[in-house]
């Protein structure tokens, strides 16, 4: 089984992809990390502590990054997924309180207790995973692998016509993260767009989960909204359970191998920019930026199925 630290800004989306670590009989979930993104990082961590106490598990959540590195935050949409996260519905008290340590502290200890075993799965901004890559270097030789749900190679953005939310929100996070040189996927909008979560399959979700089905179905109907309108598509992409789609069934996506790095400036601020293995370009950076693998496409059919399967 795959022992993961998942590091999340919860979100509709992100809420169904910890639902799945949560449950998963083949994911050993080791704790989660939390960072702003979709909503404030104290938003983030209240939510990923309710979803594992609806499910049942008692699990650290350890509260990271409150704002981008570099940049000023600025407060994600409402419309999207709600001001509170989970498309605005009522939710029920959380007991549990946070890790006392902070996100990037956590992974270094969690990974350094467990070296060459633990898989880091990342779904929102990356400022925890670059803060901790800054607080031990090392932990590029020590993590199995990173999993990134963010970027687009060919498919566009959603936030510019070139950047994904995840890399626009801390873009320079996201250049440390992707250039790092520690083995790692990044699972974009070219694969997560070919997915589309469908009413019939949350339908099946919804009726084995308790209330957990029931948080799970409310938001996605809020997020259902968001798609009709801006992707004139009935259903959500499930961006964030594409990264552990990938982790547990690599063969549903197709990859390629190539230097991977982000634009942090200007018209192209948090733009991917992949460049496939083993062609020459004049400009010699481009051959120095350590290799990585990105997903351009995906079963998408094989990938909610699988989704609805799980859970
Ligand atoms: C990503 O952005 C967030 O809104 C989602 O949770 C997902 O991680 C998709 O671009
Ligand atoms: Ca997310």
């Amino acid at each position: 089984s795959e022992a993961i630290i998942f590091d999340t800004d919860p979100g509709v989306d992100d809420a169904q992809a910890i639902a799945i670590a949560l449950r998963h009989p083949d994911i050993e979930l080791l704790g989660m990390t939390t960072t702003f993104g979709n909503v404030d990082a104290d938003t983030a961590t209240h939510n990923a502590l309710l979803l594992a106490e609806l499910a049942g598990h008692e699990i650290p959540v350890a509260q990271g990054a409150a704002a981008p590195m570099v940049k000023p935050r600025h407060p994600a949409p409402a419309h999207i997924h709600g001001a509170n996260g989970l498309g605005d519905i009522a939710l029920p008290a959380v007991q549990g309180r946070a890790d006392p340590r902070d996100a990037a502290r956590f992974i270094v200890d969690t990974v350094n207790a467990r070296p060459g075993e633990v898989t880091l799965v990342a779904v929102g901004p990356l400022g925890n995973l670059a803060a901790a890559l800054q607080l031990e270097p090392a932990l590029i030789d020590r993590v199995k692998r990173v999993v990134v749900m963010g970027g687009s190679i060919r498919e566009g953005g959603n936030v510019t016509p070139v950047a994904e939310a995840n890399i626009f929100n801390d873009p320079h996070a996201a250049r440390r993260v992707l250039t790092a040189g520690w083995p790692l996927t990044l699972v974009g909008l070219d694969a997560t767009h070919r997915c589309v979560l469908d009413p019939a399959r949350m339908a099946r979700i919804a009726a084995g989960q308790g209330r957990l089905g029931e948080v799970l179905a409310d938001s996605y109907a809020f997020y259902r909204d968001f798609y009709r309108e801006m992707l004139g598509i009935d259903g959500c992409c499930p961006h964030d359970s594409c990264a552990l789609a990938w982790l547990l069934r690599p063969e549903l996506f197709t990859t390629a191998r190539g230097h991977l790095t982000v634009a942090t400036e200007g018209e192209a601020e948090g733009q991917t920019v992949f460049a496939p293995e083993n062609r020459g370009y004049i400009e010699p950076r481009w051959s120095r930026t350590p290799l990585v693998d990105v997903c351009l496409g995906a079963d998408g059919e094989g990938v909610v199925e699988w989704i609805a399967e799980t859970l």
